[in-house]
């Protein structure tokens, strides 16, 4: 709220720890991938969350840090089918989050109910418990 310009960090630090969509791919050809064989044909589901939390790439992945600067992130994905409505959902998450606290400024997680992560084809929360007062 005190400073406006966090936002658009916020926006990306957001979006590489909670990314959406975990993608899926048929396998080509037969190969490996750490030690996991993968025969073509086989159905992946590759899991941007992970790649988002990878601790190789982010120090303290579990943490959100909306000072930091960390601004890359595969959460719109990569290569020929990368997100073609990244730029839109930019602005969006800007938008919301901007007028989020413009209507709500003060609110914070219910203390009794802790938010519940669960993961298939799209990564979400299935609690989240919020609390404000007007
Ligand atoms: C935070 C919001 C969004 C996230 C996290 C997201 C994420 C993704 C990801 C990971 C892919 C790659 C799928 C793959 O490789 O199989 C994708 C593709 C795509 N997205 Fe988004 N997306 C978002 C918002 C949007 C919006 C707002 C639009 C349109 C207005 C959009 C349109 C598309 C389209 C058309 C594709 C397919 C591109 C292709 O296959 O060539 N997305 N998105």
């Amino acid at each position: 709220m005190a400073d406006p310009a966090v936002v658009p960090h916020a926006v990306e630090e957001l979006l590489r720890a909670y990314p959406i969509v975990n993608i899926m791919r048929d396998a080509a050809e037969d190969t490996e991938i750490n030690g996991c064989p993968v025969f073509r044909g086989d159905t992946l589901m590759i899991s941007l969350p992970a790649a988002g939390r990878d601790g190789s790439t982010y120090p303290r992945a579990a943490e959100v840090d909306l000072d930091q600067d960390r601004t890359t992130h595969l959460t719109f994905g990569a290569g020929p089918h990368r997100c073609l409505g990244s730029h839109l959902a930019r602005p969006e998450l800007r938008v919301a989050y901007e007028e989020w606290h413009r209507l709500i400024p003060e609110y914070e997680l219910d203390p009794e109910f802790s938010p519940v992560e669960a993961s298939g084809q799209m990564f979400t929360l299935n609690t989240l418990r919020l609390r404000w007062s007007r």
